[in-house]
């Protein structure tokens, strides 16, 4: 299967860039699987209906949240009504919405979506997500019930991300870290054969402090003062995430690569498709 992950989209420059590249994106690598992290999609905190419509009209089959799943308060209401809007799993019981769906693909395929976050220097309120996630894996055994299993595991601290990879490895087919809005250049395939990378960078103009426009984090480092609300900076986006090209027999990654289009970023094309 042909496996596509965009990370964390930050704003109307994100918005815009992905809405613009999902489309020719699907066009020209033809993936079984488009997973997108939205959380940051409604100016920066959180997304609004409207927003995930539109990422699902532009070709995204799952879309992933974080801490900022409900900054949009009627996410609440609607997420109900979604089941490829996908909130954290670990969050307390009785939490609206769900953290993990199944998808049947275009191609008669079946693959498993998990998201979940970190606790380390994020929320340390979380439930465990290792047990958690555990148990979406044992209820969904990759090659028995599905062909795909794909986690986007959204954490602050490479630690916890990278010791996920491995607590995973041999039971997903990719684990890729969010949240951290800056992508990492250690995309490899594990030993147990799952692909992993710690984080897929975000959709957003990197002109920026992680997404936001750089003057007012400047100040709060400088001056230890908020003066204004945080702002998604404006520029050029890049389409930042990572594909990935796994064996149908065994559901395991045979191929990674980093993406990225457009923006300030260097350029990254997925070179076997
Ligand atoms: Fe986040």
């Amino acid at each position: 299967m042909r496996l596509i992950f965009l990370g964390d989209i930050v704003g109307k420059a994100g918005r815009d860039a992905v809405l613009r590249e999902l489309p020719l994106l699907r066009e020209r690598y033809s993936p079984d699987l488009v997973v997108v992290n939205g959380e940051n999609a409604a100016h920066g905190f959180g997304i609004s209906e409207d927003i995930f419509l539109k990422l699902m009209a532009a070709g995204a089959d799952v879309v992933t949240l974080g801490n900022h799943a409900f900054d949009q308060r009627d996410t609440l209401i609607y997420i109900e009504r979604h089941p490829a809007l996908l909130r954290p799993a670990n969050w307390p019981a009785g939490c609206p919405g769900r953290g993990s769906a199944l998808v049947d693909t275009a191609s008669g395929r079946r693959a498993l979506v998990i998201n979940a976050m970190g606790r380390v220097m994020i929320d340390p309120m979380l439930d465990d997500p290792f047990p958690v996630i555990a148990r979406e894996l044992d209820a969904c055994p990759l090659r028995q019930a599905c062909d795909a299993v794909l986690l986007d595991f959204h954490a602050e601290v490479s630690s916890e991300k990278m010791a996920m990879g491995h607590f995973c490895d041999g039971r997903a087919s990719l684990v890729v870290g969010t949240h951290t809005h800056t992508p990492s250049a250690d995309h490899q395939i594990l030993p147990g054969g799952t692909a992993y990378m710690t984080d897929a960078g975000m959709c957003g103009d990197y002109d920026s402090v992680i997404g936001m426009d750089k003057q007012e984090p400047l100040t709060r480092f400088l001056r230890k003062l908020p003066i204004e609300r945080f702002r998604p900076a404006e520029g050029p986006a890049t389409v930042c995430g990572v594909a990935v090209e796994t064996d149908d027999t065994s559901g395991f990654a045979l191929k990674v690569a980093p993406i990225r289009i457009g923006g300030r970023l260097s350029q990254a094309e997925v070179p076997f498709w």
